[in-house]
Parts: structure tokens; sequence; C-alpha cells
């Protein structure tokens, strides 16, 4: 499906860089960060999902741990996963007048209005790990995270591998939030991918939430659908893990009975991989405090910075999970 944002990803791709067009502005400590002066000392205002999965915790630890590495005043707001709150808290940090402002988007759309604020502030905006679908693309300096399209598109391959032999597939699909980039995204690779061949079939579909319970409700309410069920596909591993309880209730094998292939590659997720109780994960790296410190200070001091960054991400198999489980940082 052609869509806005697939196309400005192209043509950011392409052209890469934008011009961080930052004029001064007064920092929360009453300073003057003007742009191109280069001052490290910075404040970055936060605005996080929430803390729904152990993606998340990590992103949140990379987040505040690469601050205070980077000598960034972090001013952190959690969401719980509502766009209103994030929404309050980017406000907020409009009024507070910080030098940045960084986000991960909770759904894709609903974003013009704040970010308008904040480009009238002449505050930059960062996004970070989920994209927004506004049509005006100077509304944020740059995107950092992951093609989460590519990541379904892993996934997906991975079935056609694993079931190569098989007649029928019947699939069972665990989505992210309803809404967010990652959910659409991932479903749409993985779809595109698996769509090629009729034998592959997904027959029940539903959120959840990128949570270990909604996991958990989800599978069993499609366990006791009485459909057929050979792949369950979860968009994140805290939901897999969630499924796995509730296959194991209903008496079958996670792994075995139904495969399982989800995405993120958490300590845990990476635990049931090396047990056989998941059989595929596709990396979605939530390491990204690092780049946005170093972002943030770039786009503070008027430089030029990439439209899109993205994250390097892996694929793990059983035996590659027991090899990189003892120095998994998250
Ligand atoms: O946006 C990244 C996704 O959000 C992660 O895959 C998931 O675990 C998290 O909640």
């Amino acid at each position: 499906m052609f869509t806005f944002k697939r196309a400005a990803t192209a043509a950011s791709i392409a052209l890469m860089a934008v011009t961080a067009a930052c004029g001064g502005t007064e920092s929360s400590s009453g300073g003057t960060a003007a742009g191109g002066s280069g001052s490290d000392s910075i404040t970055l205002g936060f605005a996080q999902v929430g803390a729904e999965s152990g993606w998340r915790t990590a992103n949140t630890k990379s987040i505040q741990d690469s601050s205070k590495q980077a000598g960034v005043d972090l001013k952190f707001s959690d969401a719980q996963q509502k766009q209103e709150n994030q929404i309050k808290a980017i406000r907020s940090y409009i009024q507070q007048k910080v030098d940045v402002i960084a986000f991960s988007p909770v759904i894709e759309s609903g974003w013009d209005a704040v970010l308008n604020e904040a480009k009238r502030a002449k505050i930059p905006v960062i996004l970070t790990d989920r994209a927004v679908d506004s049509k005006d693309t100077s509304l944020y300096k740059s995107f950092l995270g992951s093609d989460f399209v590519k990541e379904g598109n892993k996934a997906g391959e991975w079935a056609v591998k694993e079931f190569a032999d098989a007649k029928e597939v019947n699939i069972a699909e665990l989505q992210g939030t309803t809404g967010s980039a990652p959910a659409t995204d991932r479903k749409q690779g993985f779809t595109d991918v698996i769509s090629k061949d009729p034998k592959f079939k997904i027959t029940q579909s539903q959120t959840g939430e990128f949570t270990r319970a909604k996991g958990k409700e989800v599978m069993e309410a499609f366990l006791k659908s009485g459909k057929p069920i050979d792949l369950l596909f979860a968009h994140n591993d805290d939901m897999a893990l969630g499924a796995i309880e509730a296959i194991e209730g209903a008496g079958k094998v996670p792994g075995k009975d139904i495969k399982i292939v989800s995405i993120d590659a958490v300590k845990d997720g990476m635990q049931a991989l090396a047990d056989g109780k998941i059989n595929y994960i596709i990396e979605c790296s939530p390491l990204l405090g690092p780049q946005l410190m170093d972002l943030a200070k770039k786009v503070n001091a008027g430089e030029e910075v990439p439209a899109r960054i993205e994250t390097e991400e892996g694929e793990f198999d059983q035996a590659q999970a027991k090899e990189a489980l003892p120095t998994r940082q998250y």
C-alpha cells in the first residue's frame, strides 16, 4: 500500500540529510542556546510511550543512562500508552522552554497540532523508535529507530522456509497497539511475504497491546475458538511470552505443537527461544539512548542531521539465542 509516510521515508533515505534549521532557543536554565553554538549542556524533554514491555524498559534505561553520560539534562515522562498524556507532556516541555523535544509516538496519527506548537516555539523535535504520519516533515528534524516493515518481512521469510514442506499453514497473529507504527508495519511486512503463497492463512488476528497479560488473554481466546493453529506471529516478545503461558495452560507444547516467531529479542524472549518455546526472533534494538543524545546536541547546535537513522538488527534461531544469552544487555 502506498502511503505518504513510506514515500517520505524513501525520499529521506535518498536525500539522507536535511538542514536542521534551529534558531536561538531559550534554554530551561534561562540561558541562550544559539544555533551553531555547539553548547554541550542542553535540556531534553522526552515523552515515553509507557512501560508496556521488556523492550520499553530497556529503551527507557538506555535513554536515562546515556543522558547522564552525555551530560544532558533529561526531563522524562511516561504516557502509560495514552496519546493525550504524551501531548500534555510535549506541551509542558514547550512551556518549560526545553532545548530539544524527543518522543516515541504511541500511535502514528494526530500529532500535527502539538508539533506545530513546538515549531512555533522554535524547539526542534526528534522522533525515536516510532514514526508519525504527518504530511509536513518539517515538523521534526530526524527519525531514529527501526524499519518495522523489514522486521515483518524477516518474520515472513522465516515462516516460508520453516513451512516449506507444509500443505497448509494456519496462522494466529498477536498485533501490537492498534494504530502504532510497529503494529501496522510489522503486519504489512509479514503479510507482503506470506501472501505470495496461498497455503499461508492468517485465521485469527487481534491486538495484544504489546503486553504479556493481553498476549496471554488473547491467545487463550484463540485456542478456545477451536480453530487449528500451526504458527503464532507475535509482534513482540512479551505477547509471545504471554501466549506461551496460554498454550501450556491448554496442554500444548509451545515451539512444537504451535511454532512461534516474534520480534524484539529481549532477554526473556531469548531465554524462551533458547528453551525451545519460541522458534525464531527478529531483533529490534531498544538501545537508542547514545545516538539520541548525540542527535539532540547536533540539532540544538543547528548542525545538519540525517532525516532518518535506522538501527542495525539481527535475527536469532534457537542455537544462536543460546550463544547470545550470556552477553545479552537487555
Ligand atoms: O515500538 C517498539 C515496540 O514497542 C517494541 O517492539 C515493543 O516491544 C514495544 O512495546
